[in-house]
């Protein structure tokens, strides 16, 4: 069949890594794509948000099946358009993705159908939303409603900072209409972790657990990112606190959006906090996480692009996977500012050499080639991911390779399952 990926993070390099394995896979395209995936896919310059340009290149290249990478194609639509004219696409209907594009719709879904998270309150106005922070105290956690690329939360431990943190994103509008509503929410303590399922709108098939490192630096300092680094599985996802939060929250949520008409096909991915053994969502996103997808995929033994149609068309009850034993690990390289702003087009060396050490696989995010250089093109650039048998040689292996890159203009954090390792 023929196969189209949108996005051009690593997540969707591992994406297309994984479907090309597929021996039903005769064709793959991705848009837009990047350096890394033009290798084994062939990429098309449409922008992941350009929901007509990608029905009209489905169209045209007689596309079967279609994966979305990202979220804001799903919330634009681009899944219920594709199945209009009968093209099968795998992820939510823009009214399933509003579970990731609404933090307010999220948390009041939550309320309503007992899915165990943190206390909150919705404001659409500033000083509402300050007199609130005034009663309840810091910390407390501000959040933009709409979608804002994992940099709308602010872990606030003062209200003077929850103040600037409404200010920044309701009346400077950092995150534009994306800010328009924010979310204000009780504090939660304890260890995170993210949980994905398979969910073909009626049933759900657990994938694995993975622990995600948010912030720019060191030491979880600097501002969040979309993600520095990653590794699966989380050891605080016992399979006794997996089974509690199928129960207690991927159920539910299945459950809860099909009863409200919203029924969820796709990747539904928990962030968790988990407290004494009980997980609670911070939040819900509607498709993989990036880069919690790389180390994800690589443990992945099964035919992914199988597994993905079995979703799709509403079989997964019957769908099983088989997992490596072994633990995987991603550092992510970035360009140096990120998240704030940095530089383009700087040259990128020796990513093949990294590639091919031990147990190692380079996904590309924002790259591209230039003159015949490798080149920057984003601030996530590379994912550097490796398996070993546990997160310690995962971990080794991995960092083995990012000292084999040559890119001055880039920098990763040197911790990234440290905490683990130290334990
Ligand atoms: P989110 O994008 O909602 O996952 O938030 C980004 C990060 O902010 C999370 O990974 C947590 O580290 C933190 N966070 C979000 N909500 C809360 C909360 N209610 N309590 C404590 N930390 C939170
Ligand atoms: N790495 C976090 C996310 O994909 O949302």
């Amino acid at each position: 069949m023929k196969v189209l990926v949108i996005g051009s993070g690593g997540r969707e390099h591992a994406l297309c890594w994984a479907v090309a394995k597929s021996p039903d896979c005769d064709e793959l395209f991705c848009a837009p794509g990047n350096a890394g995936i033009a290798e084994i896919a062939e990429c098309v310059a449409i922008a992941a948000e350009d929901v007509d340009g990608l029905i009209d290149l489905a169209r045209e290249r007689g596309i079967d099946f279609v994966i979305v990478g990202p979220e804001a194609p799903l919330v634009g639509g681009l899944v219920e358009r594709l199945e209009e004219i009968g093209i099968l696409a795998f992820g939510p209907s823009a009214r399933a993705a509003q579970l990731e594009g609404s933090k307010g719709f999220m948390k009041d879904l939550c309320f309503q159908y007992g899915i165990p998270t943190a206390e909150y309150a919705r404001f659409d106005e500033p000083d509402a939303a300050k007199q609130y922070i005034l009663r309840q105290g810091a910390p407390i956690v501000v959040k933009a409603d709409g979608l804002a690329a994992g940099k709308g939360v602010m872990v606030c431990r003062n209200r003077n900072e929850a103040y600037a943190a409404i200010d920044h994103i309701m009346i400077e509008r950092a995150f534009g209409d994306a800010g328009a509503e924010v979310v204000i929410e009780e504090c939660l303590e304890g260890e995170e972790a993210s949980f994905f399922a398979l969910v073909d709108g009626k049933h759900a098939l657990p994938l694995v657990s993975a622990q995600d490192h948010k912030r720019a630096h060191d030491g979880d300092t600097g501002p969040n990112t979309g993600g520095m680094g990653a590794y699966t599985p989380a050891p605080v996802v016992t399979p006794e606190i997996a089974g509690q939060i199928m129960d207690s929250v991927i159920e539910p949520t299945i459950a809860a959006m099909a009863a409200e008409r919203r029924p969820f096909k796709g990747v539904l991915y928990a962030g968790l906090m988990i407290a004494d053994g009980v997980p609670k969502v911070l939040e819900f996103n509607v498709r993989f996480g990036d880069p919690e997808c790389q180390p994800l995929l690589m443990r992945l033994k099964s035919d992914l692009l199988e597994a993905l149609l079995a979703c799709t068309e509403g079989r997964i009850k019957k769908t099983k996977l088989v997992w490596h034993d072994e633990c995987a690990l991603v550092v992510v390289m970035a360009t140096k500012g990120y998240p704030g702003w940095y530089e383009n087009g700087s040259v990128i060396r020796n990513v093949e050499r990294a590639g091919a050490a031990e147990g190692v696989t380079v996904f590309h995010a924002g790259t591209k080639f230039a003159n015949g250089n490798l080149v920057a093109d984003g601030g996530r650039v590379l994912g550097i991911t490796a398996r070993g048998r546990d997160v310690a040689e995962a971990r080794e292996r991995a960092y083995r390779a990012v000292d084999m890159v040559d890119w001055p203009e880039g920098f990763c954090r040197r911790d990234i399952g440290g905490r683990i390792v130290a334990r």
